[in-house]
C-alpha cells in the first residue's frame, strides 16, 4: 500500500534507535506519526503485561493506518549470570507482547488499520546468537509467528522487516560489528524500511537490512 497523506503511523518503541529514526523520517516529510514506549511522550511498557489492555486502549485511540514494532532487547552475557526476570523481561518485550497485540488485533480489526510491520532481526532470528540466548529465543518466535500467520486469512498486511547490526544503544559502543564496520547507520536503514514498507508488490513479504 502506498503512502497516503492521510496516514497515521504508530511506531511502537519509536524513542530511540531505529524506531525514532523511522519517526523522524515519517515527521520530516509531513506525516502523522507517534511513538509509544517507556520514554515516548504517550508512554507504554511492553514488558508489564497488567498494562496490556491499557496499550490496546491508547493504540484503538490513536487510529493507525499502520504500526511498525520496534521494540526490542534483552541481557547481554552468559544466560544463567542473569536472573530470570532479566530474561523474562526480554521476552516480553521482544515477542510476547507483539504476539499479543496481533492477536488482539486479528480478533478486533480496526477499520482504518491497513498493515503491521514487526521488526526482526537478520541475526538473532535465524543463527544462534550467543551471549544473548533470551533476545535470540525472542526473535526466532517472532519470525515463527510472522511467517505463520502470513498464511492464514489476515484483516491487514503483515511483514517482518529484519535489520542486521545497526549503531544504536542496544549494540554496545565495543562490539565487534561497531569495531569492524559492520553496523549501519540506523537512518539508512529506515529510508529503506519506509520505501519497503510503502511497496504494495511487497504485502505480506518479509526484508532483511544487513
Ligand atoms: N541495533 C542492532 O544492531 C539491531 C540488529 C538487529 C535487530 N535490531 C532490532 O531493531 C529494533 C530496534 O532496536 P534498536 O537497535 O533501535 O534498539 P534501541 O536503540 O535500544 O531502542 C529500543 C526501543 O525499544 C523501546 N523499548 C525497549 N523496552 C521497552 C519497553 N519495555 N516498553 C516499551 N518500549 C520499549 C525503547 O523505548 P523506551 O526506552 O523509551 O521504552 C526504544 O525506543 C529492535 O527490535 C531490535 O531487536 C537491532
Amino acid at each position: 500500500m502506498k503512502l497516503a497523506e492521510d496516514e497515521r503511523i504508530l511506531v511502537l518503541g519509536g524513542s530511540r534507535g531505529l524506531g525514532a529514526a523511522i519517526v523522524t523520517e515519517f515527521s520530516q516529510k509531513n506525516f502523522n506519526v507517534t511513538s509509544f514506549s517507556r520514554k515516548s511522550k504517550i508512554k507504554a511498557d511492553f514488558a508489564n503485561p497488567e498494562k496490556w489492555n491499557d496499550i490496546l486502549i491508547q493504540v484503538k485511540e490513536y487510529h493507525p493506518t499502520r504500526i511498525i514494532f520496534c521494540a526490542g532487547g534483552g541481557p547481554y552475557g552468559p544466560y544463567g549470570e542473569y536472573q530470570w526476570k532479566d530474561h523474562s523481561w526480554a521476552l516480553k518485550v521482544t515477542f510476547e507482547f507483539p504476539a499479543f497485540l496481533l492477536h488482539y488485533l486479528i480478533q478486533n480489526p480496526l477499520s482504518e488499520l491497513q498493515q503491521i510491520s514487526i521488526i526482526g532481526s537478520s541475526i538473532a532470528e535465524s543463527k544462534p546468537d550467543p551471549g544473548a540466548a533470551a533476545y535470540c529465543a525472542a526473535k526466532h518466535a517472532l519470525r515463527g509467528l510472522v511467517t505463520s500467520l502470513q498464511k492464514e486469512n489476515l484483516p491487514f498486511d503483515l511483514r517482518l522487516l529484519s535489520p542486521g547490526y545497526m549503531k544504536t544503544d542496544l549494540l554496545p559502543i565495543d562490539s565487534a560489528p561497531r569495531n569492524e564496520g559492520r553496523a549501519r547507520d540506523p537512518f539508512d536503514i529506515a529510508r529503506l524500511m519506509i520505501h519497503s514498507i510503502s511497496d504494495p508488490a511487497l504485502r505480506l513479504q518479509n526484508q532483511s537490512f544487513d
